[in-house]
Parts: structure tokens; C-alpha cells; sequence
């Protein structure tokens, strides 16, 4: 099964995307999390990255399309299935997305569309914590980690400053709707109600999942 996960900042694409990966074992993708691995390892691509991520702005197309092919590519995708995360962003990556899957002759089985309120938004990842060792995402108040957890073990991600949350959200209102509008002409989209308690989003994720 190979499945994208769709959302504007902060709508719970990481959160539901491990939980669903957890679930019908499938390989997560998140574009977001290969950039931040590369600027911690301060590679050249970490280092491109990092001049667009820390504006709020997406990273060059050909950069993120390479990466994306480049893992598509290895050998346990066809075994496992992949579940993208973060990608494709503009319409452009789509149309590179499609290519690329007809070139491994790989087939999109359903794209899942976290739709949340933006007003939302800025609390949810304002409040994100993300543990040092175990890389969890948790948030202050909606998903706290469980007992009385120590601050210190926790960080927050340099892009969540309130002014760059506000250029992210409106980077990716921008560029989201023609995506949308490009998987829902072939009728794979599903619609999930992301203002809802993180398991009832969960579940409402798995009935899709269960119905492909
Ligand atoms: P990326 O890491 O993908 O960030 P994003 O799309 O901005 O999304 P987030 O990861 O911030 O949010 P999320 O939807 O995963 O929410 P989460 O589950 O954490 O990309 C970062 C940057 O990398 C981009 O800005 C860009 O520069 C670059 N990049 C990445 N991909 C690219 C691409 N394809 N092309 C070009 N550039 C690219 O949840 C957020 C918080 O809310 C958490 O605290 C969580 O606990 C909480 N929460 C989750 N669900 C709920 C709920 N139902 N109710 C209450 N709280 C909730
Ligand atoms: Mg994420």
C-alpha cells in the first residue's frame, strides 16, 4: 500500500503518520524530517536547506525531488509500501512525483488529506515539544508526554518561531490547493477531520486505510 499524507503545518501529518506506520507497517517518508537529519549533520544539502527552512520557505524543487526519488528507489518499497509525509508540496513535485512512481512502476493507493482550521494551527505548533533521545513529538497542552516530564529533555523546532510559523502557513495555503486538486481528479482523496482528539483522527484514518 503506498499512501501520501496531506495537511498544512501543524495539522498532525507526523502524529498520525507513526501511528499508521506503526500500524500497517509501512515505510514513512517525511521530506521534513530528511532535511532536518541533514542540516544536524550539517551536510551541503543540510546546509541549502537550512537558508530556506529557517524563513518558513520551501526548498528548491530539484533538491526535494532528488531526495524523494533517490528513496523511493531502494529496494524495501515495494516489499513494505511508503507512506509520504511533507511531499509533494508544489505542483511541480507532484507532476515529479508521478513520474518518478511510473518509472518504478509504483501505484498511489490513496492520498489522506488532514483538513484543520489555520486559525488553529499557530497554538498547535507553538506548543510542540519534541523529546531529545526518542525524537516523539508531543505538545504542551494537547499531548502532554505522560507523568511529570522534565523540559529539559524536550526541544522545540527552530521553524516553530511564531514569526516564521505565519510565512510557512501562508507558503503552503498557497501552493496545497492545486495538489489537492490534482489527486482529487483521480479520486483518491480522503478527507479527515484533523480538529478532533488526535485518537479520533486516528481512527477515522485507519477506517480509510482499512477500506483500500
Ligand atoms: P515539515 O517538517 O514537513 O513541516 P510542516 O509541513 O510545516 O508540518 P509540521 O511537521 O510542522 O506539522 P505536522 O502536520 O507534521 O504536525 P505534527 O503532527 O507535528 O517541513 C518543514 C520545512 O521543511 C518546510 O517548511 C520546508 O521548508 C521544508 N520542506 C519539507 N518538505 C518539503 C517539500 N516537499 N518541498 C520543499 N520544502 C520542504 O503536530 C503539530 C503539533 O500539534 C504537535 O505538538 C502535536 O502534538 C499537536 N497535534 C497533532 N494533532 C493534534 C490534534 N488532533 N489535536 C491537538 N493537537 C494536535
Ligand atoms: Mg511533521
Amino acid at each position: 500500500m503506498n499512501l501520501l499524507i496531506m495537511g498544512l503545518p501543524g495539522a498532525g501529518k507526523g502524529t498520525q503518520a507513526s501511528k499508521i506506520v506503526d500500524e500497517f507497517g509501512l515505510i514513512h517518508i517525511s521530506t521534513g524530517d530528511m532535511f532536518r537529519a541533514a542540516m544536524a549533520n550539517q551536510t551541503e544539502m543540510g546546509k541549502l536547506a537550512k537558508s530556506y527552512i529557517d524563513k518558513g520557505d520551501l526548498v528548491p524543487d530539484e533538491v526535494t525531488n532528488g531526495i524523494v526519488k533517490e528513496r523511493l528507489s531502494q529496494d524495501d518499497i515495494k516489499e513494505k509500501g511508503f507512506l509520504l509525509d511533507g511531499y509533494p508540496r508544489t505542483i511541480d513535485q507532484a507532476h515529479a512525483l508521478d513520474k518518478t512512481l511510473e518509472e518504478l512502476s509504483l501505484q498511489l493507493n490513496g492520498v489522506i488529506n488532514i483538513d484543520v482550521n489555520p486559525e488553529s494551527l499557530i497554538e498547535r505548533l507553538s506548543g510542540r515539544i519534541i523529546n531529545k533521545k526518542t525524537g516523539e513529538t508531543f505538545h504542551k497542552v494537547f499531548n502532554p508526554p505522560a507523568g511529570d516530564y522534565n523540559e529539559d529533555d524536550y526541544y522545540q523546532r527552530e521553524d516553530d518561531k511564531p514569526e516564521t510559523v505565519k510565512r510557512r502557513l501562508d507558503v503552503n495555503i498557497a501552493q496545497g490547493q492545486p495538489i489537492i486538486d490534482h489527486y482529487r481528479k483521480v479520486g483518491i482523496v480522503h478527507d479527515i477531520k484533523g480538529d478532533q482528539e488526535i485518537p479520533q483522527v486516528f481512527v477515522d484514518i485507519k477506517k480509510v486505510i482499512d477500506s483500500l
